[in-house]
């Protein structure tokens, strides 16, 4: 029996994603890594083929969200994000698959022309509403209630779909990996995610305690510092943990993150995230995106070409990596100026 069978899911997303092994990018870092490691293979979990409106990591969470929705008797999504969300894309998408109304609060000013995923939420039909970055929150809990006044029975979900309900979607994805590692007959080293509102690395975790697999997971920071993201991941996983009736307090330090890839600040694509994308895009014709999984697969390169650097959990000389694609793909669209000062060549600029 699943981790999550008790628990409501509407299906949204194509189930299970490839775990597929990456030959070339492993061959390319087998040469750099100090000590040799001559059996190191990188492997990649492709969330970002979970189908639904290009992908990504939200269809997961999605598909327990808008169960949830369903069962109250919800008529409509709301969410928040940023222009460029790919949580606030797939709602839109997971919205309309279920037939369902969908609202999404977006930070900041409507740009002269839409692209990637804002061109995409509006293809799906979503209703946008504009307002200050900081103020999200409280317009999200503003239009909740004026929804309710209208007439509708909205279904308000945070940032990312990163509360107990979304998070699950995480833990039932682990449970998948397990299963395809155990095929494989691998033994996983570490998986590596990008971890930002904290709802996937949360249900990774919460997943692992209810599994019994004792699976190093580690968060490269997409933009918040290490203690912080340590304690938000840490209360969310102890609450996931609760839903999946396996309750257990996980502490700050249980959580592995890496906070040392935060360049420039949230969406500011530097050198790091454009040699990521390139090299993956070159050496494996897969596409990552310039947020998430292109600041979190060069945070990866750094700390496996520093080879000090093997740092926790790594420092045991890892030899398995499953890399986690979270998907994002179509924010590439919306980045074009900065990425096409790519490096020339496929290794290090
Ligand atoms: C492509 C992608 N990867 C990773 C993340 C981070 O996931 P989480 O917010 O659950 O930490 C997001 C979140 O928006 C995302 O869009």
């Amino acid at each position: 029996m699943s981790i999550t069978s008790h628990l409501p899911r509407y299906p949204l997303a194509f189930l299970p994603t490839p775990l597929q092994p990456l030959p070339r990018m492993s061959e390319l870092l087998r040469a750099e890594l100090q000590p040799p490691t001559s059996n190191f293979q990188l492997l990649i979990k492709r969330d970002d083929q979970t189908g639904l409106a290009t992908g990504g990591n939200k269809t997961r969470k999605l598909e327990f969200l808008v169960a949830d929705a369903l069962a109250l008797g919800c008529d409509t999504l709301i969410t928040v994000g940023a222009t460029q969300s790919n949580h606030c894309r797939q709602t839109a998408a997971a919205a309309a698959r279920a037939g369902l109304k969908c609202h999404l609060v977006l930070g900041g000013k409507p740009p002269a022309q839409a692209n990637g995923n804002l061109l995409l939420d509006m293809l799906c039909g979503a209703e946008l509403h504009w307002t200050p970055r900081e103020n999200r929150l409280n317009r999200l809990a503003e239009l909740t209630d004026e929804l309710r006044t209208a007439g509708c029975r909205p279904y308000p979900i945070t940032y990312g779909g990163s509360d107990p309900v979304g998070a699950c979607g995480y833990a039932a994805a682990l449970e998948e990996l397990h299963e395809q590692v155990a095929d494989l007959g691998l033994q996983v080293d570490a998986i590596v995610i990008p971890s930002s509102s904290s709802g996937t690395q949360a249900g990774l975790v919460a997943g692992a305690w209810a599994l019994g697999w004792d699976a190093p997971i580690v968060g490269v920071s997409i933009d918040e510092l290490q203690a912080e993201l340590q304690a938000k991941v840490a209360d969310l996983a102890t609450a996931t943990a609760t839903r999946l009736g396996k309750p257990h307090t996980f502490a700050a330090d249980d959580i592995t993150v890496d906070a040392g890839y935060l360049g420039d600040g949230y969406g500011v694509v530097g050198a790091l995230e454009r040699e990521a994308i390139s090299l993956m895009a070159r050496t494996e014709g897969i596409l990552l995106d310039p947020v998430y999984t292109g600041r979190a697969f060069g945070g990866l390169l750094d700390m496996l070409r520093r080879s000090k650097a093997f740092r926790k959990p790594f420092e045991s000389g890892a030899r398995t990596i499953v890399f986690w694609h979270t998907g994002g793909t179509p924010a590439l669209f919306a980045y074009a100026r900065e990425l096409a000062a790519v490096p020339s060549s496929p290794l290090r600029a």
